[in-house]
């Protein structure tokens, strides 16, 4: 029998640490906990291992994945630093914050994590359980997020199980994210630029480098071949700025709104929002929740990657 066909979950202690590291030197696939999401983590030099991430989520092999270390210094083994990029990290590693440099020759790292690009995205998570893993096991690890392509990220050990079981070898329990959003993406090959809003705050991006940053829209920079309109989707057909829901909608309110059914934060706060937002969705999925409406969110701050993250889930698809 194949391993993956009993997902196994290990608690967040020495001995859970210890077997999680094992399965990845194994070539196995380990669900982990970060500050930001739930990572589906596999050793980021092994193809076959890699090649595992994307089946267990139908992930599109053209879509590029993070690797994680636990040091700054680690990350300077497999990429190359500009002044700028080693500012951020300083400022911002361990946190909820990826930087895609240049790949270094010789990196050792499997081609299917960088989908061919000469560019890698790098992070070091600020997790207790995540980094004592990336410890214990001594080498880069490449985690997309561990939910199935396409749906809601993982803030919870539950949401892992709920979509990979029978998929993945293991998922080591952290509990809850706290940021809740994934990581904000810079470009650092050359002039920083943003290529995903995400759980630090563009405007401390834009503090640190002491000048705007630009985006991914812009028609100049590159684009971040992950960012598919359709994305983080529950079931259900979801509305937005929504002040005032239709019959038969669910309300999944922010701030003071009467007649919500969840909410994001009765106070209106951003932080508490995001850490609560895919939870949120999660749970209107398995009641059923087939028409969702959400409440105006702010358009600063976490707001932004609160936005973002609506708006793909809100996009028409296929199914
Ligand atoms: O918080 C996070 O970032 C989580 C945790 C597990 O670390 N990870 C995560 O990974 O959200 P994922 O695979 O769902 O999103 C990674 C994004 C994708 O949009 C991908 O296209 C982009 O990073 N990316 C990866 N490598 C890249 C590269 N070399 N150039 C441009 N974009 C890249
Ligand atoms: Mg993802």
């Amino acid at each position: 029998m194949n391993q993956h066909e009993q997902s196994v979950t290990l608690r967040p202690d020495a001995d859970g640490i210890d077997e999680a590291a094992r399965l990845l030197a194994d070539g196995g696939l380990v669900a982990f906990p970060t500050e930001t999401v739930y990572g589906l983590g596999a050793d980021a030099r092994n193809d076959e291992a890699v090649a595992g991430i994307y089946a267990a989520k139908g992930r599109p092999s053209f879509n590029p994945l993070i690797i994680h270390v636990d040091s700054v210094k680690a990350a300077e083994k497999y990429c190359q630093f500009t002044p700028e990029a080693r500012r951020l990290a300083q400022a911002f590693w361990p946190g909820a914050m990826t930087l895609v440099l240049p790949l270094r020759a010789e990196s050792g790292i499997s081609k299917l994590v960088t989908a061919g690009l000469d560019t890698v995205a790098v992070r070091v998570p600020d997790h207790p359980v995540g980094r004592a893993l990336l410890k214990a096991f001594g080498a880069p690890v490449a985690a997309p997020s561990a939910n199935p392509s396409g749906r809601i990220s993982p803030t919870a050990a539950a949401h892992v199980m709920g979509g990979l079981a029978g998929r993945i070898a293991a998922v080591v329990d952290g509990g809850a994210c706290e940021v809740g959003l994934e990581s904000t993406i810079i470009g650092c090959a050359g002039a920083p630029v943003l290529m995903r809003a995400g759980g630090l705050p563009v405007e401390a991006v834009e503090a640190c480098l002491g000048y705007p940053l630009q985006t991914e829209e812009d028609p100049h920079a590159p684009k971040s071949p992950g960012q598919l309109l359709s994305h983080y989707a529950p079931r259900g057909r979801v509305r937005l700025n929504v002040t005032l829901p239709e019959a038969g909608e669910i309300l999944l309110g922010f701030g003071d709104v009467e007649g919500a059914a969840l909410n994001l934060s009765p106070s209106g706060d951003l932080t508490e929002a995001a850490a609560s937002l895919f939870a949120a969705l999660h749970r209107l999925d398995d009641e059923g929740a087939e028409r969702i409406a959400v409440s105006p969110i702010p358009d600063h701050g976490l707001g932004r990657a609160i936005n973002d993250r609506l708006r793909r889930a809100a996009a028409p698809r296929g199914d």
